[in-house]
């Protein structure tokens, strides 16, 4: 299995504003990149509020990556994924009606019967688990278990630090923005308790467009103060 994140903060470390409302941050380019890095995986899955401020199809645009998929033997699409102990999401959004993409909800064990059969009806796979939250290391088994050994987060925060805190991830993509959202309540890209010993990444790649940075760092062995 090999995880992936991608995300893209202002330059004072946020990923949107307090209210968790959409933000639009990064230009062309970055949207570019988020469909190339996308095209690279599997599965690409959200934490419940960041489909709550988008609830979209996790979707490759670009036809070229589209077929260079199929050239893998892949799907055309990667799986759009959500993880949500309640499934307590918006209804009948763009991702819901989407009968001709493969979609997967992972859901807690008191997300409501009548919910997920909705979802199935709609042709949504529904993988429900046995504790209140799915959790991260279940949702990557369950991937695994289908034959999908590259997964994409895409965020929030939360989500995103509910893999970190366990060392599952492999590989960082991350866009810096040159704005400030401010504010102590405005999530960043990794949220969760904090870290005892600090996962150490090591910088692969960077890049500056229009102002952007562009920077791809991947897992080191061992924490900070430790070698790697
Ligand atoms: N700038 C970017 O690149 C970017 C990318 C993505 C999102 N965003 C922004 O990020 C904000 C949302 O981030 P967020 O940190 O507030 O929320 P989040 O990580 O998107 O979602 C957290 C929620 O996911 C559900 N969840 C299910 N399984 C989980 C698990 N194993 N670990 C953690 N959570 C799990 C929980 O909701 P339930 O209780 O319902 O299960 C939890 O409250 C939005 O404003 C969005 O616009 C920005």
């Amino acid at each position: 299995m090999h995880v992936s994140l991608n995300m893209a903060m202002s330059l004072d470390g946020k990923i949107a504003t307090a209210q968790r409302g959409p933000v639009k941050l990064g230009s062309g380019y970055d949207f570019q990149r988020m469909g190339e890095i996308r095209a690279e995986h599997q599965a690409v899955i959200n934490g419940a509020a960041t489909f709550r401020a988008y609830p979209k199809l996790l979707h490759v645009q670009d036809q070229a990556l589209l077929q260079r998929r199929q050239a893998l033997g892949w799907s055309p699409q990667p799986i759009s994924a959500i993880a949500s102990s309640r499934l307590e999401l918006p209804k009948g959004t763009p991702w819901e009606k989407a009968v001709d993409s493969e979609r997967w909800a992972f859901c807690g064990a008191k997300a409501p019967r009548a919910r997920i059969n909705a979802l199935e009806k709609a042709g949504v796979k529904v993988v429900r688990s046995r504790q209140p939250r799915p959790g991260a290391k279940e949702i990557l088994r369950a991937f695994e278990r289908a034959g999908i050994t590259k997964v994409l987060l895409e965020g929030g925060g939360e989500f995103n630090a509910s893999f970190l805190e366990l060392g599952l991830v492999d590989k960082i993509y991350l866009t810096v923005v040159p704005i400030l959202i401010g504010g102590k309540d405005s999530p960043t890209w990794c949220e969760g308790k904090g870290f005892k010993a600090f996962p150490r990444f090591r910088l692969r790649s960077q890049r500056e467009l229009e102002g952007e940075l562009y920077l791809e760092y991947e897992k080191t062995l061992a924490p900070l103060g430790q070698k790697p």
